[in-house]
């Protein structure tokens, strides 16, 4: 069993995710509008992956006996002023993100959960990763700049990714 101050702030993180998940998905659009099909790309597998864990959160929620409740997701986002700008948005929101799982890690911790303690370090993990990433593609959007060809090339970069991750 979980307690109920645990189950409400899993189910509260669970919604977080896919809000994540709907984010990247209204970030994809953006790209799909501008026909840079491989930002696009990029987006539509990092909107997968929210989704997937958001999925995580809802299976453990099931394995601990707990009681899933969706909550209502906030419209994104869905116009930036400058790819960079987008790409800003979104670390900030991983940023955002790192602090929830940071403070449910602590929440874990001092209810001695050590299960959901135990689950969540997959999630601090991942954010490392996460967050990297984007601040990776960053760096290169502002070395390119106004460049035309670079923008074009970093397209096909994250045109040629493709999506690694399962639900477990
Ligand atoms: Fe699931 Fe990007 O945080």
């Amino acid at each position: 069993m979980i307690s109920e101050k645990i189950q409400s702030a899993l189910n509260e993180q669970l919604k977080e995710e896919f809000f994540s998940s709907y984010l990247y998905l209204s970030m994809a659009a953006y790209f799909e509008e501008k026909n840079l099909k491989g930002f696009a790309n990029w987006f539509r597998i990092q909107s997968q992956e929210e989704n997937m864990h958001g999925l995580k959160f809802f299976n453990f929620i099931v394995q601990k006996g707990g009681k899933v409740s969706l909550k209502q997701i906030d419209a994104p986002k869905i116009d930036w002023k400058s790819i960079l700008e987008l790409f800003t948005d979104s670390l900030k929101h991983e940023q955002k993100i790192t602090g929830y799982i940071n403070n449910l890690t602590e929440l874990s911790m001092n209810e001695k959960d050590y299960a959901t303690h135990t689950f969540l370090q997959w999630f601090i993990t991942e954010q490392v990763e996460e967050e990297a990433n984007v601040h990776e593609i960053i760096q290169k959007l502002e070395m390119i700049g106004d460049n035309k060809s670079g923008l074009y090339m970093l397209d096909n970069e994250l045109g040629s990714m493709s999506a690694t991750s399962a639900v477990e």
